[in-house]
């Protein structure tokens, strides 16, 4: 009926009694509102066409889907349940992602391409996705780009590192505030998308080693930061981007080199 902050204080308290899955996707189409995830992919994928693309944690192949015929793929999930099998260009490996860095050259995998564009979607834990990041980096160009799960927490049981609700993003927002510390030569945004927000990194730099050599030091930052440090600055601490296919068309393209 239009009075989203009254729709969204009862999604809240309807949260506050029990662990109710509705409500949250409710409250996630009140504060995200637009395209999910899932069609803001797609459309960077028609946009943007990349020759190479990896995708860690495929699980059923929703977003792998999305892939268009000439796109040359690498699938990493340890337990993959894909419902269709992988287009031609596509090879799904059956690892952990640090199993799958640990034993192969991913450059090589693609045919010697370097990574046009990712997507981190594994485990919804901050350093399991740093170190994706981290491991990704060195395998693109400086105008690729990697997006990342799950940056939009809802709020702080969803976003807590143990799982304690169905719909659950885990602590992966933790990364957006490491990264802006400590990468500042990075491109940041949030893009504001349902259900949990899709981070995209670019202006990236494959010979950078400061990740790598910080990672301890990382590590405790990250699992230090408290979910108050959120508090009355989401948007401005997590760069959120409007969801808004005309305005992210023209951050791509300034993203993007040669277009
Ligand atoms: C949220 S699902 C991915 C959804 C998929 N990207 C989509 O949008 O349709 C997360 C997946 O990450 C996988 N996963 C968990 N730990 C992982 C790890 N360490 N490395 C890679 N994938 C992992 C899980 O097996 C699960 O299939």
């Amino acid at each position: 009926m239009g009075r989203r902050s009254r729709a969204a204080e009862l999604c809240r308290r309807a949260i506050g009694w029990c662990d109710y899955i509705r409500a949250y996707r409710l409250l996630a189409e009140l504060e995200l509102p637009g395209e999910d995830y899932l069609h803001v992919l797609a459309r960077v994928h028609a946009y943007v066409r990349p020759a190479t693309y990896v995708e860690i944690g495929v699980a059923r192949g929703k977003s792998l889907a999305l892939l268009r015929a000439g796109t040359r793929a690498v699938g990493i999930d340890p337990e993959p349940r894909l419902e269709r099998p992988p287009g031609p260009s596509t090879r799904i490996f059956a690892e952990t992602s640090d199993e799958f860095f640990a034993r192969h050259d991913l450059t090589a995998e693609l045919g010697g391409e370097r990574v046009r564009m990712a997507f981190i979607d594994g485990l919804h834990h901050f350093d399991f996705a740093l170190r994706d990041f981290m491991n990704l980096e060195p395998h693109c160009e400086p105008d690729s780009l990697i997006f990342v799960h799950d940056c939009h927490p809802l709020d702080e049981r969803t976003a807590a590192r143990e799982q304690t609700t169905a719909f659950w993003s885990g602590d992966v927002w933790r990364l957006v505030g490491l990264l802006k510390r400590h990468r500042p030569d990075l491109s940041i945004h949030t893009i504001a998308t349902r259900p949990t927000g899709l981070g995209l990194i670019t202006r990236l730099d494959p010979a950078s080693r400061v990740l790598r050599e910080r990672l301890p030091g990382l590590l405790a930052e990250g699992l230090a930061t408290g979910f108050d440090s959120l508090a009355g600055r989401k948007a401005q601490a997590l760069n959120l981007f409007p969801n808004d296919w005309t305005e992210l068309r023209a951050l791509l393209g300034r993203s993007l080199t040669d277009r």
